[in-house]
């Protein structure tokens, strides 16, 4: 079989990982012949694709980003796109099956492309750990990771100055991020979308952690909206691509702190740094099973099937199923972590 492999949406650390394994898989257990489409679905609307061999993928499971590059390329769009033109480009190129690795926009696409009758199977990938099917998704770990040791250096500068921090990690619809790095952290305030929250109990944990002579930490996930904010955060917009435009929602959240409780406050923008670099050795193993078992569910004619984690197994179930509601941080997990605020 030839199988062609995309990288879709935004990156996050595994997603080579996922490609060393698929071909490693695949060229050891089946002889399949590769090909990497370049920049996601721009990469098969325009037929623009390179051979991958086994040669290709050594050394790869530790390498941060996608060496296919990434894009939030509609498939559908364009005069290129459609499933039809897709389709005959794969037939004049003997390609098979595609094996698509995303988030919920890439995964979306890709099953209303095989309800069209195109063979694709689907890796989930999101760093925020959003998508509903899988118990964890690769990159997550390492982002954690990342944020942890953040909080840790942000700890030992607040407490030299007696200033209160405000750390903002990613997590655009939920909060896993800032929910498991919180807690790794010991943050006295951890503040995710799922749950709106006014100034006034934040300023509460602020002033409860000072009157303890310690000095105080919050986290909070780029998505969390202040319940008194709606406006100041509607005026912002969309951005490029359609999404609701964040507001640096740290940025506004220091200041407030500050006049309200009179302790000195200062604000961190993680970003990206979340997402770059090597992956975690837990998430290439999760990301190098992913890609091995797309391949085992191609051979399978599992079309229109998503690969996931249940437990410690990597199973299979329907793209439908992962792209219909989103992971949230469930209210007893929430409930867990806010015993050890303030
Ligand atoms: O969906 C993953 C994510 O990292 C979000 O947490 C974040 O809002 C977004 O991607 C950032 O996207 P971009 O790289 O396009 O700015």
């Amino acid at each position: 079989m030839k199988i062609g492999i995309l990288t879709s949406g935004g990156d996050c650390p595994g997603l080579n990982a996922v490609i060393r394994g698929a071909v490693l898989k695949g060229v050891i257990s089946h002889d399949t012949e590769f090909v990497g489409f370049r920049w996601g679905w721009k990469g098969v609307v325009e037929g623009d694709f390179t051979s991958i061999t086994r040669h290709d993928v050594r050394g790869l499971s530790k390498q941060g980003g996608t060496i296919l590059g990434s894009s939030r390329t509609n498939p559908f769009e364009g005069e290129h796109g459609g499933p039809e033109n897709i389709q005959r480009m794969l037939d004049e190129n003997g390609i098979e099956a595609i094996i698509a690795i995303g988030g919920e926009g890439t995964l979306a696409a890709a099953q209303r492309l095989t309800d069209a009758g195109l063979r694709i199977i689907g890796v989930p990938k999101t760093i925020d750990n959003d998508l509903a099917a899988t118990d964890y998704s690769f990159g997550f770990e390492t982002a954690v990771e990342i944020a942890t040791e953040a909080i840790d250096r942000l700890r030992t500068t607040a407490e030299s100055h007696n200033r209160c921090m405000v750390l903002e990690v990613m997590g655009r619809h939920v909060g896993w991020i800032a929910l498991h790095s919180g807690m790794a952290g010991g943050a006295h305030a951890i503040l995710i979308p799922e749950q709106p929250m006014g100034i006034e109990e934040i300023c509460h944990y602020v002033d409860s952690v000072r009157e303890r002579g310690r000095a105080p930490l919050i986290v909070v996930a780029e998505g969390f909206k202040l319940d008194t904010m709606e406006e100041a955060h509607s005026h912002l917009g969309l951005d490029a691509f359609n999404r609701p435009r964040l507001g640096g929602i740290a940025e506004k959240l220091a200041p407030m702190i500050e006049e309200r409780t009179g302790i000195e406050s200062r604000h961190t923008v993680l970003g990206h740094i979340q997402r770059g670099g090597a992956p975690s050795a837990y998430d290439r193993v999760l990301a190098t099973r992913l890609g091995m078992h797309a391949v085992d569910a191609a051979y399978d004619g599992a079309w229109g099937s998503m690969v996931t984690l249940r437990g410690t197994d990597i199973e299979t179930v329907s793209i439908a199923e992962a792209v219909g509601s989103l992971n949230r941080v469930p209210q007893h997990r929430y409930d867990e972590a806010k015993i050890l605020f303030g």
